[in-house]
């Protein structure tokens, strides 16, 4: 395995740390309880954990308000814990990737502290301040992505600041050699702490027009929609600048990088496809020199029809730079759960869609034991958005309920009460129950990961798109003489697949239906939802 490898061949699993495992009763997930749960990942069969913010934070957007880069917030546990967590995960092969949040930090961290107590602090310019408008108000129209304008007024220093999120999580001015140093340092702690690279939370973000300039109306904009898609992100987010950043960021991270490992940066990304493509970065020396996995997250957004995804794969994979690396999500802590989106059926067709596609897979935890949406009543609702713009259905807590392990109290958890609730289904969809069962949804996770591990044509093969009818996407992977043809029948109807397509003497390696298995005799005819993948 070449150091690239684990990033480019892997898999990723995604843990919301409060939701994961709790230790110590309190209800909210910690290190120590990721680290009771290591061996659970080993035989999963992923290679790197993600874990969403775990530092000091007054928790005003559940970790993403940062109060302190360095240390980790005592809910969470101690740098002791951490270390352990990573010697832990060291010990099993398991590479960490912690999230990083460079756009703002919590208004309680001391440089914004400082930054506010008057207009000529030398951390005043370390955030973006602005006088009102000449007739007063806002200095512009920009508003935050949770609702309301971005921009929170001091009374006491008279001017305005900036917020892409909450008025407690004002945005760093990225213009400032000093931040910029500052955010730097902040990776090399963790590089030296050994972590194997960062998630970074809206990249896009970090740069806002030079002249604040009005952002333009959107106009395809529906009442209804999310508030913040009023106007067109023009001059608050991807702009050109941010060329610079990432390779500026990516060099802090090749620091750390050895001949064993490489380390990685997987950006937070909503961009159109052309765009997000830019932050693979430009290439010198022929390489590319931004962010290694650009999240692409159009599997997220993407219509559940064969025709639909079809298309999508057919772009990003025409649409990616020389030497790129591709990746796919079905899910994350920001969104409704596949599950939910396209039911538990579809959802083992998803699955197999991703953990076969050309591109590292990132699962997010409980997707693999089929966890849905838990509907949350407005008097539990713990996140800000949802608070904010109430009863719009953009609120996350349903996809942060506590991971569902076994038939124990509350799930195996916690020992405690749980700080979101468990979704009512717990008693049977937990861990425990499907380890036991061929057909859940735990298994078929389990044995598409072990296939995806054995078969080099799945996890660093070629991919070829191929026509097998309106309903049934379908595509090959091979490396050297191994081909393997994928088959995602998307009909609620048998459909038989075209023998042409068909290697000789067909054998079904893996199928989202258990009852499916070995030698095909004559047609292939897909179930109704069946996914299949063949190989001679
Ligand atoms: C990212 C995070 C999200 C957070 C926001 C502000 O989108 O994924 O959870 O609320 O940034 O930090
Ligand atoms: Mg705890």
């Amino acid at each position: 395995m070449s150091a690239d490898a684990w990033w480019k061949n892997g898999i990723v699993y995604q843990i919301y740390p409060r939701s994961f495992q709790d230790s110590d009763g309190d209800g909210i997930g910690d290190l120590q309880g990721i680290q009771r749960r290591l061996d659970y990942l080993v035989e999963l069969g992923v290679d790197a954990v993600w874990i969403s913010p775990i530092y000091p934070s007054p928790m005003a957007d559940f970790g993403y308000d940062i109060s302190d880069y360095c240390n980790v917030d005592p809910r969470f546990g101690t740098l002791e814990d951490f270390d352990s967590l990573a010697a832990e995960c060291k010990a099993r092969g398991l590479k960490l990737v912690l999230d990083f949040v460079p756009n703002h930090t919590s208004d309680r961290h001391p440089w914004f502290v400082q930054s506010r107590a008057s207009r000529n602090n030398t951390k005043r310019d370390w955030y973006l301040w602005q006088d009102p408008a000449p007739g007063g108000g806002p200095p512009n129209n920009w508003l935050s992505n949770f609702g309301g304008p971005a921009w929170t007024f001091d009374e006491a220093s008279g001017q305005y600041y900036c917020h892409s999120f909450l008025k407690e999580q004002p945005d760093l001015n990225w213009r400032s050699p000093e931040v910029r140093k500052a955010m730097y340092d902040v990776l090399r702690f963790w590089l030296r702490r050994g972590v194997d690279g960062f998630r970074v939370d809206v990249l896009y973000h970090l740069i806002k027009d030079v002249e604040f300039r009005d952002n333009p109306q959107n106009p395809s904009f529906q009442a209804g929609q999310d508030p913040s898609h009023q106007l067109l992100p023009l001059y608050t987010t991807d702009r050109p600048e941010m060329q610079d950043i990432i390779v500026e960021m990516r060099r802090v991270v090749d620091e750390f990088s050895d001949e064993a490992s490489a380390r990685v940066l997987i950006g937070e990304l909503y961009l159109p496809l052309e765009r997000l493509m830019a932050y693979y970065g430009r290439t010198s020396d022929g390489l590319l020199q931004g962010v290694q996995l650009p999240f692409n997250f159009q599997l997220i957004t993407a219509p559940w029809h064969a025709a639909e995804i079809d298309r999508i794969v057919r772009n990003y994979e025409a649409a990616l730079p020389h030497g790129a690396a591709p990746n796919w999500v079905l899910g994350n802590h920001d969104k409704p759960r596949i599950a939910s989106r396209v039911g538990q059926e579809r959802a083992r067709l998803a699955a197999m869609l991703l953990l076969t596609l050309r591109g590292t897979p990132t699962l997010y935890y409980g997707d693999e034991i089929g966890l849905t949406d838990v509907p949350i009543p407005p008097d539990e609702v713990q996140d800000p958005f949802e608070k904010n713009e109430p009863g719009k259905g953009l609120g996350r807590d349903p996809q942060r309920t506590p991971m569902q392990w076994s038939g124990a109290h509350a799930a195996g958890f916690t020992d405690g009460t749980p700080w979101l609730r468990l979704g009512g289904d717990w008693s049977m969809r937990n861990v425990e129950a499907q380890q036991g069962d061929p057909a859940s949804m735990l298994q078929l996770y389990k044995k598409l990961i072990a296939l995806r591990r054995n078969e080099h044509a799945l996890h660093e093969g070629s991919h070829e798109q191929l026509e097998a009818g309106a309903d049934v996407l379908a595509y090959a992977r091979s490396a050297g003489t191994r081909r393997l043809v994928v088959l995602l029948n998307f009909a609620t109807s048998e459909t038989p697949v075209a023998a042409e397509l068909l290697p000789a003497d067909t054998v079904v390696l893996a199928s989202t239906h258990a009852d499916r298995t070995g030698a095909v005799k004559g047609e292939l005819v897909l179930q109704p939802l069946e996914g299949v993948i063949v190989a001679q």
